[in-house]
Protein backbone atom coordinates (compact mmCIF):
# COMPACT_ATOMS: atom_id res chain seq x y z
CA UNK A 1 0.00 0.00 0.00
CA UNK A 2 2.84 2.41 -0.51
CA UNK A 3 1.18 4.76 -2.76
CA UNK A 4 -1.77 5.64 -0.19
CA UNK A 5 0.45 7.01 2.27
CA UNK A 6 1.76 9.62 -0.90
CA UNK A 7 -1.08 10.18 -2.52
CA UNK A 8 -3.36 13.56 -1.60
CA UNK A 9 -6.68 14.23 -3.12
CA UNK A 10 -7.93 18.01 -3.50
CA UNK A 11 -11.44 18.87 -4.44
CA UNK A 12 -12.41 22.51 -5.38
CA UNK A 13 -13.00 24.83 -8.49
CA UNK A 14 -10.27 24.82 -10.60
CA UNK A 15 -8.63 27.08 -12.87
CA UNK A 16 -5.26 27.01 -15.15
CA UNK A 17 -3.87 27.24 -18.79
CA UNK A 18 -3.05 24.82 -20.70
CA UNK A 19 0.05 25.55 -22.89
CA UNK A 20 1.67 28.41 -23.78
CA UNK A 21 0.65 31.36 -26.01
CA UNK A 22 2.42 33.55 -28.36
CA UNK A 23 -0.04 35.70 -28.12
CA UNK A 24 -2.91 37.24 -25.61
CA UNK A 25 -5.78 36.46 -27.84
CA UNK A 26 -4.85 32.45 -27.69
CA UNK A 27 -4.68 32.86 -24.10
CA UNK A 28 -9.28 32.32 -23.57
CA UNK A 29 -9.22 29.01 -25.80
CA UNK A 30 -6.55 27.49 -23.77
CA UNK A 31 -8.21 28.71 -20.33
CA UNK A 32 -9.52 25.15 -18.63
CA UNK A 33 -12.16 25.99 -15.86
CA UNK A 34 -13.32 22.89 -13.80
CA UNK A 35 -16.03 23.42 -11.29
CA UNK A 36 -16.18 20.57 -9.14
CA UNK A 37 -12.62 19.14 -9.88
CA UNK A 38 -10.08 16.90 -8.38
CA UNK A 39 -6.49 16.72 -8.09
CA UNK A 40 -4.90 13.86 -7.18
CA UNK A 41 -1.05 14.52 -6.20
CA UNK A 42 1.33 11.55 -6.07
CA UNK A 43 4.85 12.32 -4.19
CA UNK A 44 4.77 15.79 -4.99
CA UNK A 45 3.71 15.45 -8.57
CA UNK A 46 0.12 15.74 -10.38
CA UNK A 47 -1.24 12.09 -11.16
CA UNK A 48 -4.35 12.96 -12.37
CA UNK A 49 -6.33 15.91 -12.85
CA UNK A 50 -9.84 16.44 -13.65
CA UNK A 51 -13.73 16.38 -12.79
CA UNK A 52 -14.73 15.01 -9.63
CA UNK A 53 -17.56 13.04 -10.89
CA UNK A 54 -14.84 11.24 -13.45
CA UNK A 55 -12.29 11.44 -11.17
CA UNK A 56 -13.31 10.45 -7.47
CA UNK A 57 -13.95 6.40 -7.68
CA UNK A 58 -9.98 6.30 -7.91
CA UNK A 59 -9.16 7.65 -4.81
CA UNK A 60 -8.59 5.59 -1.97
CA UNK A 61 -10.71 5.07 1.09
CA UNK A 62 -8.07 5.66 3.40
CA UNK A 63 -7.21 9.30 1.79
CA UNK A 64 -9.14 11.94 3.62
CA UNK A 65 -10.09 14.48 0.65
CA UNK A 66 -9.07 18.14 1.29
CA UNK A 67 -12.32 20.09 0.38
CA UNK A 68 -12.12 23.18 -1.06
CA UNK A 69 -15.50 23.55 -2.66
CA UNK A 70 -16.28 27.37 -3.14
CA UNK A 71 -12.72 28.23 -3.75
CA UNK A 72 -11.13 28.68 -6.62
CA UNK A 73 -7.70 26.64 -6.74
CA UNK A 74 -4.93 27.75 -9.33
CA UNK A 75 -1.34 27.42 -10.05
CA UNK A 76 1.14 28.71 -7.24
CA UNK A 77 2.10 32.09 -8.05
CA UNK A 78 5.24 32.78 -10.10
CA UNK A 79 7.45 36.21 -9.49
CA UNK A 80 10.22 36.75 -11.97
CA UNK A 81 12.44 38.97 -9.97
CA UNK A 82 12.46 39.93 -6.44
CA UNK A 83 15.32 41.08 -3.78
CA UNK A 84 15.04 39.28 -0.47
CA UNK A 85 17.42 41.39 1.28
CA UNK A 86 15.26 44.59 0.67
CA UNK A 87 12.41 43.70 2.78
CA UNK A 88 13.70 46.11 5.39
CA UNK A 89 13.27 49.00 3.22
CA UNK A 90 10.07 48.86 1.19
CA UNK A 91 8.48 51.87 1.08
CA UNK A 92 11.50 53.91 1.65
CA UNK A 93 10.98 57.77 0.68
CA UNK A 94 11.16 60.24 -1.66
CA UNK A 95 13.79 58.47 -4.34
CA UNK A 96 14.08 57.47 -8.06
CA UNK A 97 16.44 54.61 -8.73
CA UNK A 98 20.10 55.59 -8.65
CA UNK A 99 19.58 57.86 -5.33
CA UNK A 100 17.51 55.24 -4.19
CA UNK A 101 20.27 52.43 -4.08
CA UNK A 102 22.37 54.64 -2.42
CA UNK A 103 20.38 56.59 0.30
CA UNK A 104 18.43 53.03 1.13
CA UNK A 105 19.39 49.93 -1.10
CA UNK A 106 23.13 49.66 0.17
CA UNK A 107 22.68 49.91 3.74
CA UNK A 108 20.12 47.78 3.94
CA UNK A 109 22.18 45.58 1.75
CA UNK A 110 25.46 45.69 4.28
CA UNK A 111 24.08 43.37 6.84
CA UNK A 112 23.83 40.08 5.16
CA UNK A 113 27.25 39.00 5.51
CA UNK A 114 25.94 37.82 9.13
CA UNK A 115 24.32 34.10 8.26
CA UNK A 116 22.73 34.24 11.65
CA UNK A 117 20.95 37.63 9.86
CA UNK A 118 20.07 35.96 6.22
CA UNK A 119 18.60 32.85 7.64
CA UNK A 120 16.64 35.25 9.96
CA UNK A 121 15.55 37.34 6.76
CA UNK A 122 15.58 34.00 5.01
CA UNK A 123 12.68 32.46 7.01
CA UNK A 124 10.84 35.81 7.01
CA UNK A 125 11.05 36.56 3.08
CA UNK A 126 10.21 32.91 1.99
CA UNK A 127 6.43 32.86 4.64
CA UNK A 128 6.04 36.46 2.97
CA UNK A 129 6.07 34.81 -0.30
CA UNK A 130 4.26 31.45 0.84
CA UNK A 131 1.28 33.89 2.44
CA UNK A 132 1.12 35.73 -1.15
CA UNK A 133 0.81 32.47 -2.90
CA UNK A 134 3.76 32.69 -4.60
CA UNK A 135 5.63 29.48 -4.84
CA UNK A 136 8.91 30.47 -7.01
CA UNK A 137 10.04 33.15 -7.62
CA UNK A 138 13.62 34.36 -8.92
CA UNK A 139 15.68 36.16 -6.15
CA UNK A 140 18.51 38.72 -5.96
CA UNK A 141 20.74 37.99 -2.60
CA UNK A 142 23.65 40.82 -1.97
CA UNK A 143 27.19 40.55 -2.74
CA UNK A 144 27.62 38.02 0.34
CA UNK A 145 27.96 34.26 -0.67
CA UNK A 146 26.19 33.84 2.77
CA UNK A 147 22.86 35.38 1.81
CA UNK A 148 22.38 33.21 -0.89
CA UNK A 149 23.38 30.15 1.39
CA UNK A 150 20.65 31.25 3.88
CA UNK A 151 18.00 31.35 1.62
CA UNK A 152 18.30 28.06 -0.38
CA UNK A 153 18.85 26.45 3.43
CA UNK A 154 15.17 27.75 3.78
CA UNK A 155 13.96 27.14 0.31
CA UNK A 156 15.40 23.85 0.68
CA UNK A 157 13.70 22.72 3.81
CA UNK A 158 10.20 22.72 2.14
CA UNK A 159 11.68 21.75 -1.00
CA UNK A 160 10.52 25.12 -2.54
CA UNK A 161 11.45 25.69 -6.31
CA UNK A 162 13.40 28.48 -6.15
CA UNK A 163 16.14 30.24 -8.75
CA UNK A 164 18.96 32.91 -6.88
CA UNK A 165 22.41 34.25 -7.11
CA UNK A 166 25.06 36.21 -5.39
CA UNK A 167 24.72 39.67 -6.35
CA UNK A 168 28.76 40.15 -8.36
CA UNK A 169 29.74 44.21 -8.54
CA UNK A 170 32.99 45.49 -8.45
CA UNK A 171 32.57 49.00 -8.47
CA UNK A 172 30.45 52.56 -8.17
CA UNK A 173 28.73 50.91 -4.61
CA UNK A 174 30.01 51.37 -1.31
CA UNK A 175 33.55 49.27 -0.48
CA UNK A 176 31.26 47.07 2.25
CA UNK A 177 29.32 45.57 -0.80
CA UNK A 178 32.10 45.18 -3.65
CA UNK A 179 33.81 42.10 -4.32
CA UNK A 180 36.20 41.69 -7.52
CA UNK A 181 36.02 40.14 -11.05
CA UNK A 182 37.84 36.94 -9.41
CA UNK A 183 36.13 36.53 -5.86
CA UNK A 184 32.82 37.19 -7.70
CA UNK A 185 33.81 34.38 -10.34
CA UNK A 186 35.28 31.80 -7.24
CA UNK A 187 31.82 32.16 -4.83
CA UNK A 188 29.89 32.14 -7.47
CA UNK A 189 31.39 28.69 -8.58
CA UNK A 190 30.94 27.29 -5.37
CA UNK A 191 27.04 28.16 -4.23
CA UNK A 192 26.42 26.91 -8.22
CA UNK A 193 28.82 23.65 -7.40
CA UNK A 194 26.47 23.54 -3.99
CA UNK A 195 23.47 23.92 -4.94
CA UNK A 196 22.39 24.25 -8.82
CA UNK A 197 19.57 21.65 -9.05
CA UNK A 198 19.97 20.79 -5.16
CA UNK A 199 16.36 19.56 -5.20
CA UNK A 200 14.03 22.30 -7.02
CA UNK A 201 16.87 24.70 -6.41
CA UNK A 202 18.54 26.41 -9.38
CA UNK A 203 21.31 28.90 -9.52
CA UNK A 204 20.97 32.46 -11.32
CA UNK A 205 24.55 34.35 -11.89
CA UNK A 206 23.52 37.45 -10.61
CA UNK A 207 25.83 40.17 -11.83
CA UNK A 208 23.68 43.55 -10.29
CA UNK A 209 23.51 45.76 -13.67
CA UNK A 210 25.77 46.81 -15.36
CA UNK A 211 27.10 50.35 -14.03
CA UNK A 212 28.23 48.42 -10.85
CA UNK A 213 30.41 45.81 -13.24
CA UNK A 214 33.61 46.43 -14.73
CA UNK A 215 34.43 44.90 -17.81
CA UNK A 216 36.62 42.17 -16.06
CA UNK A 217 34.10 41.32 -13.72
CA UNK A 218 31.57 40.87 -17.35
CA UNK A 219 34.20 38.83 -18.53
CA UNK A 220 34.08 36.60 -16.01
CA UNK A 221 30.19 36.68 -15.83
CA UNK A 222 30.66 34.98 -19.28
CA UNK A 223 33.44 32.41 -18.17
CA UNK A 224 30.86 31.00 -15.72
CA UNK A 225 27.59 31.17 -17.99
CA UNK A 226 30.20 28.99 -20.23
CA UNK A 227 31.09 26.72 -17.80
CA UNK A 228 27.47 26.14 -16.42
CA UNK A 229 25.28 26.66 -19.57
CA UNK A 230 22.36 25.88 -17.68
CA UNK A 231 22.12 28.08 -14.94
CA UNK A 232 20.14 31.60 -15.36
CA UNK A 233 21.51 34.94 -15.92
CA UNK A 234 19.19 37.53 -13.49
CA UNK A 235 20.01 40.96 -14.03
CA UNK A 236 18.31 45.00 -14.67
CA UNK A 237 17.91 46.49 -18.03
CA UNK A 238 16.65 50.03 -18.86
CA UNK A 239 14.98 51.10 -16.17
CA UNK A 240 15.92 54.49 -15.32
CA UNK A 241 17.00 57.11 -18.12
CA UNK A 242 19.60 58.43 -15.66
CA UNK A 243 21.08 54.69 -15.33
CA UNK A 244 20.97 54.41 -19.21
CA UNK A 245 22.74 57.55 -19.38
CA UNK A 246 25.15 56.32 -16.96
CA UNK A 247 25.86 53.14 -19.18
CA UNK A 248 26.08 54.95 -22.07
CA UNK A 249 28.97 57.29 -20.49
CA UNK A 250 30.58 53.73 -19.11
CA UNK A 251 30.54 51.75 -22.21
CA UNK A 252 31.11 54.34 -25.02
CA UNK A 253 31.91 51.78 -26.93
CA UNK A 254 28.29 49.25 -26.93
CA UNK A 255 25.57 50.37 -29.12
CA UNK A 256 23.14 50.37 -26.22
CA UNK A 257 22.23 49.17 -22.62
CA UNK A 258 21.26 45.60 -23.55
CA UNK A 259 24.57 45.35 -26.16
CA UNK A 260 26.73 45.34 -22.72
CA UNK A 261 25.49 42.31 -21.89
CA UNK A 262 24.94 40.71 -25.69
CA UNK A 263 28.50 41.38 -25.98
CA UNK A 264 29.33 39.39 -22.74
CA UNK A 265 27.41 36.37 -24.09
CA UNK A 266 24.79 37.27 -21.32
CA UNK A 267 21.52 36.82 -23.36
CA UNK A 268 19.67 33.67 -24.23
CA UNK A 269 17.06 31.21 -23.40
CA UNK A 270 17.57 31.52 -19.41
CA UNK A 271 18.43 35.46 -19.10
CA UNK A 272 15.99 37.55 -17.55
CA UNK A 273 16.11 41.49 -17.40
CA UNK A 274 14.16 43.26 -15.00
CA UNK A 275 12.14 46.49 -16.21
CA UNK A 276 13.13 46.57 -19.80
CA UNK A 277 10.86 50.14 -19.99
CA UNK A 278 12.61 52.09 -22.10
CA UNK A 279 14.11 49.83 -24.88
CA UNK A 280 15.18 50.91 -28.31
CA UNK A 281 14.23 49.06 -31.27
CA UNK A 282 17.32 47.78 -31.75
CA UNK A 283 16.87 46.36 -27.76
CA UNK A 284 13.68 45.09 -28.58
CA UNK A 285 14.87 42.55 -31.53
CA UNK A 286 17.91 41.50 -29.82
CA UNK A 287 15.64 40.13 -26.95
CA UNK A 288 13.77 38.35 -28.99
CA UNK A 289 16.68 36.97 -31.39
CA UNK A 290 18.45 35.74 -28.14
CA UNK A 291 14.72 34.72 -26.54
CA UNK A 292 15.53 36.42 -23.42
CA UNK A 293 12.94 36.99 -20.92
CA UNK A 294 11.60 39.85 -19.05
CA UNK A 295 10.15 40.68 -15.84
CA UNK A 296 7.78 43.19 -15.21
CA UNK A 297 7.74 45.05 -11.69
CA UNK A 298 4.60 47.46 -12.06
CA UNK A 299 4.81 48.74 -8.52
CA UNK A 300 7.94 49.07 -8.77
CA UNK A 301 8.09 50.68 -11.60
CA UNK A 302 5.15 53.47 -10.61
CA UNK A 303 6.51 53.36 -7.23
CA UNK A 304 10.45 54.69 -8.30
CA UNK A 305 8.91 56.91 -11.18
CA UNK A 306 11.17 54.57 -13.81
CA UNK A 307 8.02 54.85 -16.39
CA UNK A 308 5.61 52.66 -18.40
CA UNK A 309 6.42 48.90 -19.19
CA UNK A 310 4.84 48.21 -23.12
CA UNK A 311 3.64 44.47 -22.57
CA UNK A 312 2.05 45.25 -26.07
CA UNK A 313 5.57 45.28 -27.81
CA UNK A 314 6.81 42.36 -25.70
CA UNK A 315 3.89 40.53 -26.96
CA UNK A 316 4.35 41.96 -30.97
CA UNK A 317 7.83 41.04 -30.52
CA UNK A 318 7.46 38.03 -28.98
CA UNK A 319 9.48 38.44 -25.89
CA UNK A 320 8.44 36.25 -23.31
CA UNK A 321 7.30 38.69 -19.95
CA UNK A 322 6.66 37.65 -16.58
CA UNK A 323 5.84 39.15 -13.63
CA UNK A 324 7.79 40.38 -11.24
CA UNK A 325 7.23 42.53 -7.47
CA UNK A 326 10.48 43.25 -7.18
CA UNK A 327 10.39 44.08 -3.40
CA UNK A 328 11.59 46.37 -2.35
CA UNK A 329 11.43 48.50 -4.76
CA UNK A 330 8.39 46.97 -5.22
CA UNK A 331 5.13 48.13 -2.51
CA UNK A 332 3.61 43.98 -2.12
CA UNK A 333 4.76 40.64 -2.32
CA UNK A 334 0.92 40.18 -3.57
CA UNK A 335 0.74 38.99 -6.86
CA UNK A 336 -3.13 39.94 -7.15
CA UNK A 337 -1.96 43.48 -5.91
CA UNK A 338 0.62 43.44 -8.77
CA UNK A 339 -1.36 42.86 -11.22
CA UNK A 340 -3.96 45.25 -10.53
CA UNK A 341 -1.18 47.68 -11.18
CA UNK A 342 -0.31 46.06 -14.25
CA UNK A 343 -3.70 46.89 -15.24
CA UNK A 344 -3.36 50.72 -14.41
CA UNK A 345 0.24 50.72 -16.18
CA UNK A 346 -1.75 49.33 -19.36
CA UNK A 347 -4.86 51.86 -18.91
CA UNK A 348 -2.06 54.80 -19.21
CA UNK A 349 -1.26 53.67 -22.13
CA UNK A 350 -4.81 52.43 -24.05
CA UNK A 351 -3.78 48.93 -23.70
CA UNK A 352 -6.85 46.66 -22.05
CA UNK A 353 -4.89 43.84 -19.94
CA UNK A 354 -7.69 41.28 -19.34
CA UNK A 355 -8.42 38.88 -16.08
CA UNK A 356 -6.95 36.19 -18.18
CA UNK A 357 -3.86 37.37 -19.94
CA UNK A 358 -3.16 38.63 -16.40
CA UNK A 359 -3.46 35.58 -14.81
CA UNK A 360 -1.41 33.93 -17.23
CA UNK A 361 1.38 35.98 -16.88
CA UNK A 362 1.11 35.58 -12.89
CA UNK A 363 1.00 31.49 -13.52
CA UNK A 364 2.55 29.58 -16.60
CA UNK A 365 3.53 32.91 -18.67
CA UNK A 366 5.58 33.46 -15.77
CA UNK A 367 6.89 29.68 -15.82
CA UNK A 368 7.27 29.98 -19.41
CA UNK A 369 10.05 33.35 -19.24
CA UNK A 370 11.78 31.40 -17.22
CA UNK A 371 12.00 28.23 -19.11
CA UNK A 372 9.83 26.07 -16.51
CA UNK A 373 6.76 26.09 -18.52
CA UNK A 374 7.21 22.04 -18.43
CA UNK A 375 8.11 21.78 -15.02
CA UNK A 376 5.37 24.53 -13.25
CA UNK A 377 2.07 26.87 -14.24
CA UNK A 378 -0.68 24.29 -14.73
CA UNK A 379 -2.20 21.53 -13.26
CA UNK A 380 -1.27 19.17 -16.11
CA UNK A 381 -0.09 15.28 -15.33
CA UNK A 382 3.25 15.33 -14.61
CA UNK A 383 3.30 18.78 -13.23
CA UNK A 384 5.02 19.71 -9.96
CA UNK A 385 1.78 20.03 -7.61
CA UNK A 386 2.72 24.05 -6.45
CA UNK A 387 -1.11 25.68 -6.01
CA UNK A 388 -2.79 27.95 -4.38
CA UNK A 389 -6.57 28.04 -3.27
CA UNK A 390 -8.20 31.53 -3.18
CA UNK A 391 -10.74 33.31 -1.37
CA UNK A 392 -12.50 35.47 -3.89
CA UNK A 393 -14.58 36.83 -1.39
CA UNK A 394 -12.81 37.24 1.85
CA UNK A 395 -13.93 41.19 2.58
CA UNK A 396 -17.09 42.14 2.48
CA UNK A 397 -16.45 44.54 -0.57
CA UNK A 398 -15.67 41.39 -2.26
CA UNK A 399 -18.11 39.90 -1.04
CA UNK A 400 -20.51 42.27 -2.68
CA UNK A 401 -18.44 42.88 -6.42
CA UNK A 402 -18.40 39.04 -6.25
CA UNK A 403 -21.87 38.75 -5.87
CA UNK A 404 -22.48 41.15 -8.82
CA UNK A 405 -20.21 39.74 -11.23
CA UNK A 406 -21.82 37.03 -13.99
CA UNK A 407 -19.06 35.87 -15.84
CA UNK A 408 -15.63 33.61 -14.51
CA UNK A 409 -13.68 36.47 -16.44
CA UNK A 410 -15.39 39.01 -14.14
CA UNK A 411 -14.88 37.17 -11.13
CA UNK A 412 -10.98 36.76 -12.20
CA UNK A 413 -10.78 40.82 -12.33
CA UNK A 414 -12.53 41.67 -9.36
CA UNK A 415 -9.95 39.13 -7.47
CA UNK A 416 -7.42 40.77 -8.73
CA UNK A 417 -8.29 44.89 -8.46
CA UNK A 418 -9.72 44.01 -4.81
CA UNK A 419 -7.74 40.87 -3.76
CA UNK A 420 -4.31 41.05 -1.26
CA UNK A 421 -3.10 38.83 0.71
CA UNK A 422 -6.27 38.16 2.44
CA UNK A 423 -6.99 36.58 -0.59
CA UNK A 424 -4.93 33.29 0.09
CA UNK A 425 -6.47 30.62 1.86
CA UNK A 426 -4.08 28.17 1.52
CA UNK A 427 -0.65 27.74 -0.33
CA UNK A 428 1.17 23.64 -1.15
CA UNK A 429 4.20 23.85 -2.27
CA UNK A 430 4.95 20.18 -3.37
CA UNK A 431 1.89 18.68 -2.65
CA UNK A 432 1.96 19.74 1.19
CA UNK A 433 0.39 22.38 2.68
CA UNK A 434 2.54 25.58 3.54
CA UNK A 435 0.61 28.46 4.61
CA UNK A 436 -3.01 28.31 6.23
CA UNK A 437 -4.81 31.85 6.44
CA UNK A 438 -6.23 31.99 9.99
N1 LIG B 1 19.12 48.34 -10.44
C1 LIG B 1 20.25 47.94 -9.83
N2 LIG B 1 20.00 47.47 -8.60
C2 LIG B 1 18.67 47.58 -8.42
C3 LIG B 1 17.80 47.24 -7.34
O1 LIG B 1 18.21 46.75 -6.29
N3 LIG B 1 16.48 47.48 -7.54
C4 LIG B 1 15.99 48.00 -8.70
N4 LIG B 1 14.69 48.22 -8.82
N5 LIG B 1 16.80 48.34 -9.71
C5 LIG B 1 18.12 48.11 -9.58
ZN1 LIG C 1 15.31 44.69 -9.02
Amino acid sequence: MECEQSIKAVRGNFLDITHTVQCPEEIESSLRFIKDGLLLIRDGHVAWFGSWEEGHHQIPDSIRVRDYSGKMIVPGFVDTHIHYPQCEMVGAYGEQLLDWLNKHTFPAEKRYNDLEYAREMSAFFIKQLLRNGTTTALVFGTVHPESVEALFESARHINMRMIAGKVMMDRNAPDYLLDTPESSYTQSKALIERWHKNGRLLYAITPRFAPTSSPEQLAMVQRLRQEYPDTYLHTHLSENKDEIAWVKALFPERKNYLDVYHHYGLTGRKSVFAHCIHLEEDEWNCLRETDSSIAFCPTSNLYLGSGLFNLSKAWQKRVKVGMGTDIGAGTTFNMLQTLNEAYKIMQLQGYRLSAYEAFYLATLGGADALGLANTIGNFNVGKEADFVVLEPTATPLQQLRYDNSKTLMDKLFVMMTLGDDRSIYRTYVDGRLVYERT
